[in-house]
């Protein structure tokens, strides 16, 4: 059994459960890096933090969140599913914000769980530097694996001297006081994306971000064209399989879903670059999968679907993925996934729809169809 109990020396007994809540999960909702920063911050004394105004950014499940809960405190994620996460273990008192727009005034004291992706980190990092004053504090916790150079680079660059913590249970604090000053962020970048004319817009916290991925090339190459009234683009990122569906039928609504933030942001705005005259044909859903959707309701669902869920890796999301969309769809509806040939997403969709097909491979890549038919 996994444990779900975290001592904190703020909160006695915090429950912590990761989302989708399931019970046989087998994965804890903390690690040893969020007990670390919070053992750290209790040997500051008991006043250390009152009166702070304290930033948490990128809390996974709620570990750092939760416990800090009795003081001023915000709390950011661009994840869906680390903020319902905060808000089930916190039973609905924690709040987070979804948005590094949102960040308001100066804080004192910053912490930070580091992202995989540099460049998110490198983001946040640009924000801050308008959000914090000679004397703020940054706190960045990691697993020891986890920690790379560009952490330390950044952190040097946007915020100040870094020292770091002895590592203990495998993990480690890296320590920056801020000495910079208010910079711009380089995000959202402008990126030309293969046949398409107009640049498209992506953010930092972006699946393939800089450049087309070649999974998604060869999917957009076999969009089909057909009487396809509502198009879902299932983990969405940029919205680049939506778009390109868009342009094949010019008459579909499209729905963009994914868990990031970031990405829904990015292919709402690269949707009503690519057709000004149609914002009103797409919706945007910020959720886990596509859970809880209305029923017989989407025509075509083009997917190309994540192998991790930040740094834990598997093929659980494809599975919610394409189970939700199963329900989603309407009898007669078209599900499209590319994945590599290894990852066997032709067998999971026929466990699912009962039938599958491949519509096209390469030497790397798989596109399989399924339909479903009750
Ligand atoms: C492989 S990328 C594909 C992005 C884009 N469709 C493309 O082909 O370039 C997978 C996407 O799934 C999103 N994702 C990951 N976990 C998710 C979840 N639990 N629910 C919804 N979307 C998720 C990621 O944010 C990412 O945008």
């Amino acid at each position: 059994m996994v444990k779900i109990q975290l001592e904190t020396p703020f909160k006695a007994g915090l429950q912590l459960r990761r989302y989708p809540v399931n019970k046989n999960e087998t994965l804890q909702a903390w690690d040893s890096a969020d007990e670390l920063l919070l053992e750290h911050l209790a040997q500051q004394g008991p006043d250390a933090l009152k009166g702070k105004r304290i930033l948490i950014i990128n809390d996974q499940f709620g570990a750092l969140s939760c416990a800090l809960q009795g003081f001023e405190m915000t709390t950011y994620t661009d994840s869906y599913v680390a903020a319902r996460a905060m808000e089930l273990n916190s039973r609905g008192a924690v709040k987070p914000i979804h948005d590094l727009k949102e960040l308001s005034g100066k804080y004192d004291l910053v912490l930070i769980k580091l992202p995989k992706n540099a460049s998110f980190f490198e983001d946040c990092l640009a924000h801050l530097t308008k959000h914090l004053s000679s004397g703020s504090q940054v706190i960045s916790a990691s697993m020891v694996k986890h920690m790379a150079k560009a952490s330390f680079d950044h952190l040097q660059k946007y915020i100040g001297t870094t020292t770091t913590s002895l590592a203990e249970k495998k993990a480690r604090l890296i320590f920056a006081p801020f000495q910079k000053g208010p910079v711009d962020s380089p995000y959202p970048i402008h990126v030309e994306m293969d046949s398409f004319e107009v640049k498209f817009v992506n953010h930092s916290n972006l699946f393939s971000r800089e450049r087309l991925d070649i999974g998604t090339r060869f999917l957009l190459e076999n969009i089909p064209a057909g009487d396809f009234k509502t198009i879902l683009d299932l983990g969405c990122g940029n919205g680049i399989l939506g778009i390109q569906a868009r342009k094949r039928n010019p008459l579909a609504k499209i729905i963009f879903s994914d868990e990031s933030a970031m990405a829904l942001q990015s292919a709402k705005i690269n949707f009503e670059r690519q057709f000004p005259e149609s914002a009103a044909s797409a919706e945007y859903h910020w959720t886990n999968c596509f859970e809880d959707q209305t029923p017989d309701s989407v025509d075509l669902v083009l997917c190309n679907p994540p192998f991790h869920q930040q740094n834990t890796i598997g093929d659980f999301i494809a599975w919610q993925m394409f189970t939700d969309a199963q329900k989603a769809m309407k009898v007669g509806g078209l599900i499209r996934v590319i994945g590599n040939l290894h990852l066997g997403y032709d067998a999971k969709l026929k466990r699912i729809f009962g039938n599958s097909k491949v519509a096209a491979s390469n030497p790397k890549f798989m596109i399989i169809d399924s339909k479903k038919y009750k």
